[in-house]
């Protein structure tokens, strides 16, 4: 049957903004792109590339890490803000592809992943920043890594092996640097007590397991926004209270003292506590392991908003 036309665009003229442009494709400056000269890159990583075209040399570079059965397209997918805040701003994004294909997890597990230049996943990962740094003359200074659950799990990897190299994190529904740590060195392989939230350890010794993946480091750290839901069941929420202590030690902030709380911000059913302005945890009271991301929040805490 041939829908009325007339009452279609009554109905499509009465859609706010916003809802039009979640039914209509996005449209953006530029497309996401594979890079194929990318190296050196121990781990075979595919390495794919949105330059939106307001982008210029010195601008901030993102890198955008995908959860398990994901790739670069599903996690370009699947925040449609994102790539329209670069547009805006002139924000280079890099998101690898995992090169794991049995589950397209990141390997957060591994010695060689765990070490700063160890030459796992992590080292892939860095390279790419390098390589956008080169290539296109991306800032050296306004270089962030975000992820969602294994991508959450990467990102924490990341400010611990190279805390030279990223300024501010922002982790969805991950666990703490080090958590996923396979006892037998395996690479990619799932860490079933840190999944139930099982590893308990204080806030200085997760600490130690952060900065003994890059030792010689005793500079500047990037600052961290956790997000995580109560009801989440992949990662259990005890994960979140893992990761928050953590990274309260790595960044010398006190758990006891925090600097604000805010119930139902930004939005309802969301708690925001900071800590001056390293830490940030977002609280989702209810919400699982898909807790929903916010382009506008992160870019803000990252300061390139
Ligand atoms: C995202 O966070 C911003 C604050 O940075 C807030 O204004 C906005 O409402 C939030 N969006 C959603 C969908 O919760």
């Amino acid at each position: 049957m041939k829908p009325n036309l007339s009452f279609l665009l009554a109905a499509i003229a009465s859609l706010p903004m916003l809802a039009f442009s979640r039914v209509l494709e996005r449209r953006y400056s530029s497309t996401l792109e594979p890079v194929p000269g990318f190296s050196p890159n121990p781990t075979n990583v595919p390495m794919y590339l949105y330059k939106p075209t307001s982008f210029k040399a010195g601008n901030p570079v993102i890198l955008v890490v995908h959860y398990c059965g994901g790739s670069a397209q599903a996690m370009f997918g699947n925040l449609p803000d994102l790539p329209t805040l670069a547009d805006e701003r002139g924000i280079l994004l890099i998101y690898p592809d995992s090169p794991h294909l049995e589950d397209h997890c990141w390997d957060v597990s591994s010695k060689e992943t765990l070490t700063h230049d160890g030459g796992g996943d992590s080292t892939s990962l860095k390279n790419m920043v390098d390589y956008a740094q080169a290539t296109y003359k991306a800032s050296e200074e306004l270089v962030y890594v975000m992820g969602i659950s294994s991508g959450a799990m990467m990102t924490q990897v990341l400010s611990a092996t190279y805390p030279n190299v990223f300024r501010a994190a922002a982790a969805y529904s991950g666990v703490p640097a080090g958590c996923f740590a396979s006892p037998t060195g395996l690479v990619d392989a799932w860490n079933p007590d840190c999944a139930q939230g099982k590893i308990i350890k204080t806030a200085k010794e997760w600490g130690d397991i952060a900065r003994a993946m890059y030792p010689q480091y005793s500079s500047r750290r990037p600052r961290m926004q956790l997000f995580h839901g109560t009801a989440d069941d992949v990662l259990l929420y005890q994960d979140h209270l893992e990761a928050v202590k953590q990274w309260s030690d790595v960044l010398q902030v006190d758990l006891e003292t925090p600097t604000s709380v805010r119930d139902n911000w930004p939005s309802q059913g969301l708690t925001t506590t900071e800590y001056g302005n390293e830490l940030v945890r977002v609280v989702g009271n209810g919400i699982g392991h898909n807790f929903p991301a916010n382009m506008t929040l992160t870019l803000d805490f990252f300061g390139i908003l």
